[in-house]
Formats: structure tokens, C-alpha cells, sequence
């Protein structure tokens, strides 16, 4: 088997090549280490590594080769703040960018392309989330990657490309941003907390949200792609959550009693908790690693 992984040298593309060499893939990554949220990128030497903009073409035909199985699709503006201070780039890289990846995919029959999405796209709607909620965009990457999922979507009607757009619930784990102040919680929660630092909770920190371990979406990721070949199961957006919700509080709580508060932020959706139901259904995938056996692993 053969697959193309974008995004491929940074968080949970790093972790997503890793487990598909493990399982006997060959794997072309393709990554431009556009974030700044990470002090280094996690390029596979076993993988074919390719240092190329997702958004250009020609480039990324070639990185295509001579064919590909699989592609995981995660190369991204994947950060909601930085989208908000720039968001011409970020509709740029996750539209066009997506659009760009779509088409070359299409061009080279592959046999389906898994978008990674995010709950984001869920804004306000009242949890738990349900795929069947209508889109709440309350920021440029949540219009962006919707946008994506669109164009996924309208590749499999239109082009019968085999797409499946799974929608991460806040992803965390071994390689998880750790640089600045938009890294996520949990790593910057960790990174304070070994710096004797205090712990910054943004606005009354009772906003919810349901955590996810890289290693339960890197799995996510092979079963969409590989567990069930029905076409049904195309063009369709799934859920990857566990079901539970936290607050960020109460992630501090489990990390630290020095913590600080500091202003709100913009854009950003109150509670979000996945509802599973779907993907379980169609793709047998189900969450495994659970947040406070995480957390005190990484303290240990
Ligand atoms: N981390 C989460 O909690 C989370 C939640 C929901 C969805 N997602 C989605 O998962 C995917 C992966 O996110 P992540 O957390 O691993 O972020 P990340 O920043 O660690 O990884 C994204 C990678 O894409 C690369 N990239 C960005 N623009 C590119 C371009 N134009 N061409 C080539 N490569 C480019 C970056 O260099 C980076 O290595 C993204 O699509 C993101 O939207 C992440």
C-alpha cells in the first residue's frame, strides 16, 4: 500500500506516518514547515519526504509519483488565533491548498482521501455535536476548513473521488505544539508547569471541550481509510471524539494549583463534546486513551 500523508512533519501527521510504516505503508509525506508552533518538524527518514507548498500544483503531481493508495490529507493553518490575525493566508492554504491536494488525488485514481477537519465547525450548536448540526463558523480557519469539507465532499459527487472527512474533537499527545501562546492547553499547560511558571487559563476557564489522544485519530484515520470499502461511506463528515468533555479548569486541576486567569479570546465556541455514535457505526472506531490516565503518565 501506498500513501501520500500532507502535513506529514508536524503533529499528528508525524504520529499518522509513524504507525503507517509500522503497518507496512510506504509513505511520501509532503510538508512545508509553514507552523511556528512547533521548535522542530518530525520528518520520517524512512518516509519519501517532499519539502514542497501544498498549494503548488506542479510539485505536489510529483510528489503523486507514479501512484498512490491512501492520502491524509491534515497540511494546515491549524491554529484558530493565528487565522484570526491572518486570515487570507489561512483561507489560502486550507481552501486552495485542500482544492490543490483534491484534484492531484483525482488525477491519481486513488482509492480515497481522508480530510482531517475540526469540531470547530460546530460554533455555538448545543452539545453533544452531532454531524447532523448545521455549521456554526465563528472564525476564518472554521470557514476555511469547512470550506474544505465541501470541496471533499463535492469531489466524491461530482468526480467519484473517495473522500471521508473526519471532524477532530482537540487533539493532544506526543508531539503537540508546545511554542507560543496559541499552542493548545494541555501542551501549554505542561510546558508552564515545567518552566515553574504559572498556569494561564484563558477567560473563567469553564469552556469545555472534549479531548482526544493523537493515537485514537492516527486510528481514526487508517480505519476511515481502510475498514469499510462501502462508497456509502464517502463524501461524509464523522465525528473523532471520545464522548466526554472537560473544562479547562478542571485540566489545570489536574496539573497544577498555580494558575492565573487572562483575558478571553475571540472566535472560539463555549462546549464542545463529540456524539461517536457514526463513525462507531460505519468505520468500528472508537476512542481508547482516556485524558486523566494521559495526564498522569506525562507528570510521572
Ligand atoms: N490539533 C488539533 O487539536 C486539531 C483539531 C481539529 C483539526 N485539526 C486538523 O488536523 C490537521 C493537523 O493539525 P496539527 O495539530 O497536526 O497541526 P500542525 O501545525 O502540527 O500540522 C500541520 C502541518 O501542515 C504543514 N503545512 C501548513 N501549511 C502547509 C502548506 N501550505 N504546504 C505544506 N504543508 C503545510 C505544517 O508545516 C505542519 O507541519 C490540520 O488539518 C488541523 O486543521 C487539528
Amino acid at each position: 500500500m501506498r500513501s501520500l500523508v500532507t502535513g506529514g512533519a508536524g503533529f499528528i501527521g508525524s504520529n499518522l506516518v509513524d504507525q503507517l510504516l509500522k503497518i507496512g505503508h510506504e509513505v511520501t509525506v509532503v510538508d512545508n514547515e509553514f507552523s511556528d508552533a512547533h521548535d522542530q518538524f518530525y520528518w520520517n527518514p524512512k518516509a519519501y519526504n517532499v519539502n514542497c507548498d501544498i498549494r503548488d500544483y506542479r510539485a505536489l503531481t510529483n510528489a503523486f509519483g507514479s501512484g498512490i493508495d491512501y492520502v491524509f490529507h491534515l497540511a494546515a493553518e491549524a491554529r484558530i488565533q493565528p487565522a484570526i490575525k491572518n486570515p487570507i493566508e489561512a483561507v489560502s492554504i486550507n481552501s486552495v491548498g485542500t482544492c490543490t491536494v483534491l484534484q492531484c488525488a483525482r488525477e491519481a485514481g486513488v482509492k480515497r482521501l481522508i480530510y482531517s477537519s475540526t469540531s470547530s465547525s460546530y460554533g455555538m450548536n448545543p452539545y453533544p455535536n452531532v454531524e447532523t448540526q448545521p455549521d456554526d463558523c465563528l472564525n476564518p480557519y472554521s470557514v476555511s476548513k469547512v470550506n474544505g469539507e465541501k470541496l471533499s465532499t463535492m469531489y466524491t459527487d461530482l468526480f467519484d473521488l473517495p473522500t471521508v472527512i473526519l471532524r477532530y474533537f482537540n487533539v493532544y499527545g506526543e508531539r503537540q505544539p508546545l511554542r507560543g501562546q496559541y499552542a493548545p492547553v494541555i501542551g501549554i499547560f505542561l510546558r508552564q508547569l515545567a518552566a515553574g511558571e504559572p498556569l494561564t487559563i484563558v477567560g473563567d476557564g469553564d469552556q469545555r471541550r472534549d479531548f482526544t489522544h493523537v493515537s485514537d485519530v492516527v486510528n481514526a484515520n487508517i480505519m476511515a481509510a481502510i475498514s469499510n470499502p462501502d462508497p456509502q461511506a464517502c463524501g461524509q463528515v464523522y465525528n473523532v471524539g471520545t464522548g466526554t468533555n472537560y473544562s479547562v479548569n478542571e485540566i489545570a486541576a489536574m496539573i497544577s494549583d498555580n494558575t492565573i486567569n487572562i483575558p478571553p479570546r475571540i472566535g472560539e465556541s463555549r462546549i464542545t463534546q463529540a456524539n461517536v455514535d457514526k463513525i462507531w457505526k460505519t468505520f468500528g472506531w472508537k476512542s481508547k486513551v482516556k485524558l486523566e490516565d494521559w495526564i498522569k503518565g506525562a507528570l510521572s
